[in-house]
């Protein structure tokens, strides 16, 4: 059985580093820890306001990662230039909406698609594996297809509340297995990524066929926990 990779999303380290406008924590070490601790990617989104990850961060993490970096942005014709010239392994494209906390949905396939396969095809041409985050349903696998993805990146964020509210998550999970299999059917690589936690991580890692998990914010702040501990202690060590 083909091993399942893990994709680690730093994006929330910038965002503790900018939240004091200091120089750390650096996403750059957090991403070359990530490959050294056995991460199969690294994931950063390259937002249009820059909120976490920014220029300097992706053209530093690009050139010093030994590991696939996989860049999230969005379909417009500033970030396509930005991919163009970095030429990172993995993009993943994605909606983007200002206003919003964090990536709320998968993309709408039906908007500006004669620009979204033009992206598609130019990173093609460069080498870049190119990946779409979609909702979890049968029409979109075959529009992205269509589009000439070679990726579909599935919105797992409904699941994982669902997991998270102990409420019943049956039906959410059977549609992300119906959108797996077609996916796979069709020679799409599925991914899965928004959310999640060891428990739902836990429940979709036993559905065959997706390849890739991508896992960000509960990974960064589940790690606080792992290490609070011992930096307390080295700070105690200091000022003794
Ligand atoms: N995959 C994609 C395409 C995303 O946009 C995000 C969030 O930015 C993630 C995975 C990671 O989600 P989370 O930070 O909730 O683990």
């Amino acid at each position: 059985m083909k091993k399942i990779r893990l994709g680690v999303n730093i994006d929330h380290v910038a965002t503790i580093r900018n939240a004091r406008g200091e120089k750390y924590p650096s996403p750059l070490r957090a991403a070359v820890l990530a490959q050294e601790s056995g991460a199969d990617s690294v994931t950063i989104h390259l937002r249009e306001d820059r909120r976490h990850i920014n220029d300097l961060d992706l053209k530093s993490i690009n050139t010093k990662l030994k590991i696939p970096l996989n860049l999230e942005i969005a379909a417009t014709n500033e970030m396509l230039e930005i991919a163009l010239k970095h030429n990172p392994k993995f993009v993943c494209i994605v909606p983007e909406k200002r206003k919003e906390i964090t990536t709320e949905g998968g993309l709408n396939l039906n908007f500006k698609k004669l620009f979204l396969k033009k992206v598609i095809n130019k990173l093609k041409k460069k080498k870049s594996r190119v990946s779409l985050f979609i909702e979890p349903n049968q029409l979109d696998i075959k529009k992205a297809k269509l589009l000439n993805a070679d990726c579909v990146e599935i919105h797992t964020g409904r699941f994982c509340n669902l997991v998270n509210e102990k409420k019943n998550f049956r039906n959410e999970l059977k549609r992300i297995k119906q959108a797996v299999i077609l996916g796979n059917r069709i020679g799409l690589e599925v991914h899965a990524g928004h959310g999640l936690t060891y428990k739902s991580a836990m429940i979709l890692s036993k559905v065959k066929g997706i390849q890739e998990f991508n896992i960000g914010h509960f990974l960064i702040g589940e790690s606080i926990f792992k290490g609070l501990s011992s930096c307390i202690k080295q700070f105690k060590r200091i000022i003794k």
